[in-house]
């Protein structure tokens, strides 16, 4: 399922499986690496799979948070056990899965030139997360080995910055940015299409990404690269 695929591209720092269920914990950075992904069969009663998110984010320092698809059988039943959908979720509590055809190279003579590296550069590092020395856990899950760390860069300036990885046959995109007086001008679309190259290079068939569904930019951009949605998903909490 494409929800396991893009979980498998996004490690967490901490994981503990409670049936088939994910507990994961990575210092608070990322929902969902600091969630439990309730997917299938937890195989303890909804009460007691609820009771072990809890203790299990409470050991770990985070809040207990259940990342559940939108309209499955699993809403209904953390609605039941008194759970809400996290509203006030800072990054966005209702996110689309957005699945598509794999960018391709947009030319322009006078756009940056966009490459893929293997390895996080410290510009990289300070336009994804906001600082040149990431902390463990964001080391850990987005240097995750296999990635790759797109840049694009305008006359010796970091413009943007995305981070790729292969999520079984499919190219997973997040936290891709483009620094705020650089957009609008096909940037984001540039760095996607080096992103494209590189997932074909590794015969990637599509390309999948996670977005909140109050972030009107991202969602633009991505419709018109051809995304539509393929599920949404949201994050509860206990009430
Ligand atoms: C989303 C983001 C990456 C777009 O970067 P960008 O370089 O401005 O995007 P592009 O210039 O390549 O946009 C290509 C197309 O996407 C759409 N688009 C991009 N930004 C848009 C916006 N603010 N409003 C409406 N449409 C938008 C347009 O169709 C645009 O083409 P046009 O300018 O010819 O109309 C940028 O706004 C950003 O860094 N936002 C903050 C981080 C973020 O939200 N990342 C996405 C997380 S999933």
């Amino acid at each position: 399922m494409l929800e396991l695929a893009c979980a498998r591209a996004w490690p967490p720092l901490v994981c503990r499986p409670l049936g088939q269920w994910q507990l994961r914990a990575s210092d608070g950075f990322t929902g969902r690496a600091n969630s439990a992904l309730a997917l299938g069969d937890p195989g303890v009663p909804m009460k007691q799979a609820l009771e072990a998110v809890c203790e299990f984010a409470h050991s770990h320092r985070v809040d207990a948070l259940v990342q559940a698809v939108y309209g499955s059988e699993i809403e209904a039943a953390l609605a039941a056990a008194g759970w809400v959908p996290h509203v006030h979720y800072p990054a966005g509590h209702e996110v689309s899965v957005l699945l598509g055809p794999l960018p391709e190279i947009t030319a322009s003579a006078s756009g940056p030139e966009c490459v893929v590296l293997d390895a996080p550069t410290e510009a990289w590092w300070e336009l994804v997360v906001g600082r040149g020395e990431p902390t463990p856990a964001q080391r850990h899950v987005l240097a995750a080995p296999g990635a790759g760390f797109g840049l694009a860069v305008l006359d010796g300036t970091t413009v943007g910055a995305v981070r790729v990885a292969a999520a079984c046959s499919v190219l997973h995109i997040g936290r891709l940015e483009v620094v705020p007086e650089y957009r609008r001008r096909g940037f984001a679309a540039a760095l996607l299409g080096a992103a494209g190259d590189w997932a074909r290079e590794r015969e990637l068939t599509a390309g999948v990404l996670q977005v909140s569904v109050h972030n009107h930019a991202a969602m633009a951009l991505y419709a018109r690269l051809g995304f539509t949605e393929h599920h949404r998903y949201r994050y509860w909490r206990p009430k």
